[in-house]
């Protein structure tokens, strides 16, 4: 189990630390109870050093929100993979609906920097998800299935280890409008078969899919009890420490299976 938060644009450096430490504060808290839940803050570029330094006698890791596919070059205002390997990143978020819808990303340019992450060493959250539009026209799992292809296509991974998917519908990102647990369970579990279809049957159930999309601490646990729910990329709900933690003591409580 994975709880991930994207900080997106938010907080300058000051705040930014500030935030760690709180973070780190409310996981010291809570000791040993977190010890089966991951846990993972992206923040902005400029703030990485210092949020990593902030979570240093943590078990939270650092990671970034994009990077580009080369690694190094005349790429004015890029960051490369091994630049994010110096500051300490162990994942990359890469193929955010946000980075598609504003920045002009498309799959194949998302496959180049997924090779680029899994060849440096840091494990993309790869993220893929259908638009309201597209679920409504009966789309959802064709587009689902098109950006999982693409995206890791001849992509060699040697263990479900080295990769992480984010299920994040664009309808549900930053509205309050979370997807059901059924409605994401079964896009989890076609997921899956996908992932079966590149990397086997065997591999498959062991890469992290995550759900994304207004996942807040009162509706994370109905999510997270999904059997193909294997986390969670959270957004806004991230960037309050007792938001964000209140959401991995849901994945615990998941992770131990509904109430009888
Ligand atoms: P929200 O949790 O704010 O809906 O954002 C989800 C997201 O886009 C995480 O990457």
């Amino acid at each position: 189990m994975l709880i991930a938060g994207n900080w997106k644009m938010h907080t300058d450096l000051s705040a930014a630390q500030v935030l760690a430490r709180n973070v780190a504060a409310a996981v010291a808290e809570r000791g040993a109870a977190l010890d089966d839940v991951d846990l993972a803050v992206c923040p902005p570029f400029i703030s990485l050093e210092a949020v990593r330094d902030e979570l240093a006698d943590t078990d939270v890791a650092v990671g970034a929100q994009n990077m580009h596919f080369a690694d190094e070059g005349a790429y004015t205002g890029e960051v490369s993979a091994p630049m994010l390997h110096s500051v300490g990143c162990r994942y990359v978020i890469l193929g955010h609906s946000e980075r598609r819808q504003y920045f002009g990303e498309d799959d194949a340019g998302v496959n180049s920097k997924v090779q680029q992450a899994v060849d440096h060493k840091l494990i993309p959250i790869v993220c893929v998800g259908e638009t309201k539009a597209q679920r409504d026209g009966g789309d959802a799992e064709a587009v689902v299935r098109t950006q999982v292809r693409g995206a890791l296509k001849e992509v060699p991974i040697e263990g479900a280890e080295q990769l992480v998917v984010a299920y994040e519908p664009v309808w549900a990102i930053g509205t309050g409008d979370t997807a059901t647990p059924e409605q994401a369970e079964a896009m989890h579990a076609f997921i899956e078969e996908v992932l079966a279809g590149l990397y086997g049957e065997e591999m498959a159930p062991d890469i992290e899919v995550l759900y994304g999309g207004s996942m807040k601490p009162h509706n994370a646990r109905s999510l997270l009890e999904q059997p193909h729910i294997d986390g969670g990329l959270i957004g806004g709900a991230s960037l309050r420490a007792e938001d964000f933690l209140g959401i991995a003591d849901a994945a615990v409580t998941a992770t131990k299976g509904p109430i009888a």
